[in-house]
């Protein structure tokens, strides 16, 4: 017995609209603050949560759907359960242990490899189209050993990885120059975190690249400002996490920001943890990190080939080994 009933001579109705599922593994503060976002920027159809805490899950699952008068029409579910996930496009996950003030994201290492192998072989089988964007740390690391236990081709397992970073940096830069943060072309790649490595060259805004400008100026002391704000970047979570015990909101943009690029097929280029190998001098085994990544419905559709100075090529390779020789000792 249906609420409505259908009016007289209709077609039945189409069934042509794609439906879009996401699921979000891990409900704590980055988790929910993607979820929110993604809700709000109306990217999904359905959303399924799962967190191995059932209570705080219905409870963070309930808090959601009582916001739906004001929300996009978007279905909530959430399990224990990975069955919950099951046909998703896109699976997100953020569970795992995080840092506590001053620990670095290195050391939650074996903590969260643990975990990956209770979430990823589930995920995957509920989902085996879907493609995977990871977001617990260490985030490269991670997006390895996911790539490893899915056993999904590369192009469709991707980390947040430094889009996070490349935000913080714009927002920076943009501080500093009293310009709006999205006219600020900025990339920052390599690892998320200690080792990432500022792209200097590629900084432009409004289309007018930064570091020409300052030379031709000979505003030397400039770029000093600028290796102040890399290392402000590399500071802020650890300064965040200080204050505030945890970061959310900044990656619950980034990652609702990947979402929309990757299902809507936006092809636009983000900073993320990518299958590395082979690109700019990385042949030391197989390892992601961030570069600058095309992305679309197909999941990483491309690696941009921008140029490289020396000194980048060579701290880019630098990161990559930092990352190989933990990844090394992991036995994947
Ligand atoms: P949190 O403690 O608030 O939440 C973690 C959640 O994971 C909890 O709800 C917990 O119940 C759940 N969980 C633990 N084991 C699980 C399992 N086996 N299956 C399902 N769920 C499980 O932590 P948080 O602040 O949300 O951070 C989560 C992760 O995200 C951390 O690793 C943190 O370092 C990372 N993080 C990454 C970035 C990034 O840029 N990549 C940014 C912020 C945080
Ligand atoms: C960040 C997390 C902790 O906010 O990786 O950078």
């Amino acid at each position: 017995q249906s609420f409505f009933k259908p009016i007289q001579n209709g077609a039945p109705p189409s069934t042509t609209k794609r439906h879009t599922k996401i699921s979000v593994v891990g409900v704590g503060n980055v988790g929910m603050a993607i979820a929110q976002t993604i809700l709000t920027q109306n990217l999904a159809d359905e959303l399924a949560l799962v967190d191995a805490k059932p209570d705080m899950l219905r409870g963070e699952m309930l808090d959601l759907q009582h916001a739906a008068a004001f929300l996009p029409r978007t279905k909530i579910s959430a399990s224990a359960d990975y069955s919950v996930t099951v046909g998703s496009d896109l699976c997100i996950v953020t569970a795992g242990a995080r840092q506590k003030p001053g620990e670095s994201r290195l050391n939650l290492l074996q903590r969260n490899v643990a975990l990956l192998s209770d979430i990823i072989p589930p995920l995957a089988k509920h989902s085996p189209d879907s493609i995977l964007l990871i977001v617990s740390n260490p985030v490269d690391l991670l997006t390895y050993v996911s790539w490893k236990l899915s056993g999904f081709p590369s192009n469709r397992v991707i980390g947040s990885g430094t889009i996070l970073d490349s935000s913080r940096f714009r927002f920076l830069i943009a501080d500093h120059l009293n310009v709006n943060a999205q006219d600020v072309q900025a990339y920052i790649v390599g690892e998320h975190g200690d080792t990432s490595v500022a792209l200097w060259s590629t900084i432009s805004i409004g289309g007018v690249p930064v570091l020409s400008f300052l030379e031709k100026q000979q505003i030397a002391y400039e770029k000093q400002t600028l290796e102040n704000i890399h290392k402000e970047v590399i500071d802020s979570a650890y300064e965040v996490i200080n204050l505030k015990g945890y970061t959310s909101w900044a990656i619950g943009y980034s990652v609702a920001n990947l979402a929309r690029s990757l299902l809507r097929d936006q092809r636009k280029i983000h900073p993320v943890s990518v299958f590395a190998k082979g690109f700019y001098g990385i042949d030391g085994g197989d390892v992601f990190l961030s570069l600058p990544a095309h992305l679309g419905r197909g999941g990483v559709l491309g690696v941009t080939n921008i140029h490289l100075t020396d000194e980048e090529v060579e701290k880019l390779r630098k990161s990559a080994e930092t990352i190989l020789e933990v990844q090394n000792q992991l036995g994947f």
